[in-house]
């Protein structure tokens, strides 16, 4: 009944409302009354709109219990023989009035259930906004999946605020994974500025949209973040896929790489002290030497080997100003110390830096 009103509406009205249904639901609040009979359900079923809870379903609020259960006579004298009264739980009778939920292609598999919604949704009332079934987003999606946020760095996000909900829809979406959109465009979509961190450091996070505007931007973050990232949690540091040290200076060693995550897509060769006639550019043919090896490995030729300098000394993992993704300043206790690197004719030369002038020639 009130499903073929709505329908009527929708013909009328949808094409003038740029908020589509759900915002013509709240014009049609009003229409959805008790009938005679469900007020004495009240008498015996106070809780069910209950004023003290934070969100009352409207319809329940209001008393019109009949949209969803429908009592025979003998269950309005309170002794409830078996099926007195009826439940509908589908999603069906919740679309009724409700927009639908799972029109956009990628369907959350909870929807397959055909009483899905009130996993999630309490019918009646509930403390949380949107009539959620539990205190919170995270504890809501736990019920079915398991240790999305565990590890040993944690993404703000997944966490916080509307949590699961900043990056997936609910229902349904256009995306793969639910996503709201492309995972890169997702990210960026905040990581488009700096972002006061708090979670694991407390530091200040770049504006990593920016980076990947620069000159030297890194190719390996032309592709998707989630080729280094995970979106909730890693037992890496940095929601990392692979093993990474955030510190500037570490002892290199192929067993224990410091810097795993960068060999994934490249290779450990190109740190070979004996192979720097052909795995490395970055070397001097001059003095045979792989100045990758030099700097990572040899820590320039201190001897004091945990002294070897990050891949990050000179290279940015997203994008740097200057030419082969190089850092035109590094961070030395908080103090930027500038780099200022020029390609020359078949190498490169480091001006202002750590020392004064050095040029390296193939
Ligand atoms: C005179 C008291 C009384 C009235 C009036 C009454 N109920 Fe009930 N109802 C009960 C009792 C008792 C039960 C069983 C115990 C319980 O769940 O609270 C029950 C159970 C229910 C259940 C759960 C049934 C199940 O299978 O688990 C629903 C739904 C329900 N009532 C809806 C209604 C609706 C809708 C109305 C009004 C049309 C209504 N009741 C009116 C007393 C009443
Ligand atoms: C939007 C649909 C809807 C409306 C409106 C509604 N109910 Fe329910 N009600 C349900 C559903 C669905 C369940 C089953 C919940 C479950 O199994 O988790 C339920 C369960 C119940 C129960 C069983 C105990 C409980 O709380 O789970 C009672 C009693 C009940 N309703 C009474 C009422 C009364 C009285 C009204 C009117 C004031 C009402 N309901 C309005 C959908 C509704
Ligand atoms: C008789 C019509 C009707 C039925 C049936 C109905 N609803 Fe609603 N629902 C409403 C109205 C009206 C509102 C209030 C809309 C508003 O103010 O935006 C509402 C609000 C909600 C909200 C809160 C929306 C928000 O923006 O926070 C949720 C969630 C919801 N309903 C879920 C359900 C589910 C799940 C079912 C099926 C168990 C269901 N509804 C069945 C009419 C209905
Ligand atoms: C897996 C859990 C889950 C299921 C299943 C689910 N919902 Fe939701 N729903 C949510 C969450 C979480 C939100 C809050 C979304 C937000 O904050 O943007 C929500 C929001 C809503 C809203 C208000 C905002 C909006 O999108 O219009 C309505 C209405 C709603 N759901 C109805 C339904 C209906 C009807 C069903 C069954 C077809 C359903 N939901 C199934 C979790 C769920
Ligand atoms: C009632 C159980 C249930 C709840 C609650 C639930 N989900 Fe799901 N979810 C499923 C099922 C079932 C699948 C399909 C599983 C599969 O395909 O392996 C699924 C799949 C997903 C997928 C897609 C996985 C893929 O590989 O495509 C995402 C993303 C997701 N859920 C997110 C959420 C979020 C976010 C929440 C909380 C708002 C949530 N889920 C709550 C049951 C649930
Ligand atoms: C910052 C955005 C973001 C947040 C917040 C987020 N997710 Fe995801 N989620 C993603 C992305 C991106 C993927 C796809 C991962 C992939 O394709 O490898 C994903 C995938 C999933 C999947 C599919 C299985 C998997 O792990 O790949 C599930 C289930 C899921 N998320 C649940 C959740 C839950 C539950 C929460 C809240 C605790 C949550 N997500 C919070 C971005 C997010
Ligand atoms: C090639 C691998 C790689 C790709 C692709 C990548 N990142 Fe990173 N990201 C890293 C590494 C390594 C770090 C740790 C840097 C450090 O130690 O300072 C990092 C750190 C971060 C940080 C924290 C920065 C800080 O200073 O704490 C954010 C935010 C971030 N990445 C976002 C993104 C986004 C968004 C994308 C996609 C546009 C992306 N990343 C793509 C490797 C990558
Ligand atoms: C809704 C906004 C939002 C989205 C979307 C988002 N991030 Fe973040 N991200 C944050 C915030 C806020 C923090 C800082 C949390 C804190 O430490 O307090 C953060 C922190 C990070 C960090 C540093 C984690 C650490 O260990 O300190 C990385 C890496 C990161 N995000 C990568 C990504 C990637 C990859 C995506 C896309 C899958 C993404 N972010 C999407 C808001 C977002
Ligand atoms: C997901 C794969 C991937 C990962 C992981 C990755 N890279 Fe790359 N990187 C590439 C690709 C592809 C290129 C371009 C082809 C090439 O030079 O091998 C590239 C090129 C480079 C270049 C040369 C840029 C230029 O303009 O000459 C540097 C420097 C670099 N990567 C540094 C790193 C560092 C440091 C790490 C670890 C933080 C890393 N890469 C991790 C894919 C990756
Ligand atoms: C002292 C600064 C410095 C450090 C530390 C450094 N690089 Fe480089 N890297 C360079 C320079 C300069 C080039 C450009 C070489 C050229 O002229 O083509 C380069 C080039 C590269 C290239 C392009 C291919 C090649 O070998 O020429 C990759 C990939 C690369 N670096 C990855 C890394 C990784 C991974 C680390 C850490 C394990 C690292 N770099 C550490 C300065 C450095």
């Amino acid at each position: 009944m009130l499903g073929t009103f709505l329908s009527i509406m929708f013909i009328v009205l949808l094409p003038m409302n740029g908020h589509g249904a759900e915002s013509l639901l709240k014009l049609l609040g009003p229409n959805i009354k008790a009938k005679a009979e469900d007020v004495v359900c009240l008498q015996c079923h106070p809780d069910v709109s209950d004023n003290t809870m934070n969100y009352l379903h409207y319809p329940a609020g209001v008393g019109a219990c009949n949209y969803c259960h429908i009592a025979r006579p003998e269950h309005l004298q309170g002794d409830n023989p078996p099926e007195s009264v009826s439940i509908n739980r589908t999603s069906e009778n919740c679309y009724n009035c409700h927009d639908r939920k799972d029109e956009k292609p990628v369907k959350h598999g909870a929807l397959a259930d055909p009483e899905s919604c009130i996993r999630c949704h309490n019918p009646h009332s509930s403390n949380t906004r949107h009539l959620l079934q539990s205190d919170t987003v995270p504890t809501l999606c736990s019920t079915c999946h398991r240790n999305t946020v565990v590890g040993k760095s944690q993404h703000g996000p997944a966490i916080k605020g509307k949590a699961c909900i900043h990056c997936h829809n609910p229902h349904s979406a256009t995306e793969q994974k639910l996503l709201h959109r492309p995972a890169k465009e997702l990210c960026l979509s905040c990581h488009n500025e700096e972002i006061k961190a708090t979670l694991n450091d407390s530091r200040i996070i770049p504006n990593i949209k920016k980076k990947l505007e620069l000159t030297g931007v890194h190719p390996g973050a032309n592709g998707t973040c989630l080729d280094c990232h995970k979106p909730h949690a890693s037992d890496n540091l940095r929601l990392l896929t692979a093993r990474w040290s955030v510190a500037t200076y570490n002892q290199y060693s192929e067993q224990q790489n410091p810097y795993g995550l960068c060999f994934t897509c490249h290779e450990t060769d190109m740190l070979q002290q004996s192979d720097f006639e052909t795995k490395t550019g970055f070397r001097d043919n001059h003095t045979r030497m792989n100045l990758h090896w030099f700097h990572v490995v040899d820590a320039a030729g201190n001897t004091d080997k945990s002294r070897g300098r990050s891949c990050k000394i000179c290279h940015d993992p997203h994008g740097a100003p200057q030419a082969h993704d190089i850092n035109s300043a590094w961070l030395m206790n908080g103090n930027p110390i500038p780099i200022e690197y020029q390609v020359i004719e078949s190498g490169g030369q480091c001006t202002k830096s750590c020392h004064s002038l050095r040029v390296y020639k193939r």
